[in-house]
């Protein structure tokens, strides 16, 4: 599809810039952060998912993003910076407590949602007051930044409601011949995207469980606490999304999906009473399991998330699996529910939005 080993190759006009993930070549990123500088569109890997950036203070540049991905208007956007002090030029009324989440966790995984000042335009914060910052740690994301000289808006990669794209080929897949440049450089190493921490608060609340496990931020900040669209476990729908993203059906494969959780020995009896039913229906069943069932079932395509106690693997995979099995054109995915510890949390809340709360609970 593209010209493996060569830097230079281009897909329906989109220019693929390829990259080493280590050391990005100097010359590459000035071409892409020329783009930038010049109100156009990259997408570049971070150590959570690819994001598709623009210059974060140029309204214009900011609509093409929405343009390519079909993004609603009112879905704010994540402002990446590659050092601190950009923080002031972005937010007023920055909390104290800042400062140590930064020390911590900058550069990760980890946005935060502060009050926006007047600098950021609010296409960019989908017109909240509040704007999203992170620091990315990946290198060819700091590099872009620092090249490009500007705060750089980002939203993950994909068409809107797709899988988040954890390799430039997802990239390519969706978003070719709608921007400008991809920065191409494999895969990401944490594969789900940053947790986004809403610090505008008395108490700190996670909006969206992510690279970050929950655990580690109470471990620095104390009482944080979670909002309760991402434990109702989808069984309601929140009323009055706080992070916009909420509303939307995300992650989606085009198969139709289910997730069943509950007790082991049970989850696998249901699993295979359901590849019975459909399988009879004459459809091509996908499952989704993990190492230590992978031997449970048969007449299914089985794709596994790794170790049920190694949630990075799964965070690591599970995008990337969705994609295969629509390329493997299956009817259904039946998916396997893990533990919510560490980044198990975030891996649970991509499964229940990518079946779009279609859940059996056993
Ligand atoms: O890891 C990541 O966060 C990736 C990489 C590219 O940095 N980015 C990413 O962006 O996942 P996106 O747009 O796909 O998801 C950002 C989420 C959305 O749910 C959005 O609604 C929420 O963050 N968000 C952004 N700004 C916000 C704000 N001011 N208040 C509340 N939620 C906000
Ligand atoms: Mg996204």
């Amino acid at each position: 599809m593209y010209g493996g080993s060569s830097r230079y190759s281009e897909v329906k006009g989109t220019k693929i810039l390829r990259v080493d993930p280590s050391s990005p070549d100097a010359d590459l990123i000035r071409v892409a952060a020329d783009v930038i500088r010049r109100g156009g569109t990259v997408a570049f890997p971070t150590e959570t998912v690819y994001g598709l950036g623009s210059d974060a203070l140029n309204p214009e540049a900011v609509m093409k993003i929405f343009k390519a991905k079909n993004r609603p208007l009112d879905n704010p956007i994540i402002v990446h910076i590659c050092r601190f002090r950009d923080v002031n030029l972005l937010a007023s009324n920055i909390p104290r407590r800042l400062d140590i989440l930064a020390e911590r966790f900058w550069p990760g995984p980890l946005t935060v949602i502060l009050k926006a000042s007047d600098i950021v335009p609010r296409v960019t914060t989908g017109g909240l007051d509040t704007v999203a910052v992170r620091m990315p740690r990946h290198r060819v994301a700091l590099a872009l930044i620092r090249e490009s000289g500007t705060p750089i808006a980002a939203p993950s990669a994909n068409l809107a409601g797709r899988p988040s794209p954890t390799s430039d080929r997802h990239v390519i897949e969706d978003l070719a011949g709608r921007i400008d440049v991809i920065l191409a450089a494999g895969s990401t190493p944490v594969g789900v995207e940053s947790t986004v921490i809403d610090m505008t608060g008395k108490t700190p609340t996670v909006l969206r469980p992510g690279g970050v496990p929950v655990e580690d931020l109470r471990a620095v900040l104390g009482r944080v606490n979670i909002h309760p669209s991402i434990l109702s476990r989808g069984l309601m729908e929140p009323e009055k999304p706080l992070s916009p993203g909420m509303k939307y059906r995300h992650y989606a494969p085009r198969a139709e999906m289910v997730l069943v959780e509950g007790e082991d020995g049970s989850v696998i009896k249901k699993i295979r009473e359901l590849i019975d039913e459909y399988v009879v229906q004459g459809k091509r069943v996908g499952v989704l399991t993990f190492d230590e069932n992978l031997d449970a079932y048969s007449r299914a395509i089985i794709k596994s998330l790794g170790s049920r106690r190694q949630p990075e693997t799964a965070a690591r995979r599970i995008f990337n699996l969705l994609r295969e099995f629509d390329r493997e054109d299956v009817d259904v995915i039946i998916a396997e529910g893990m533990p919510e510890k560490g980044l198990g949390l975030a891996v649970m809340n991509r499964l229940r939005k990518a079946c779009g709360y279609n859940i059996i609970k056993v």
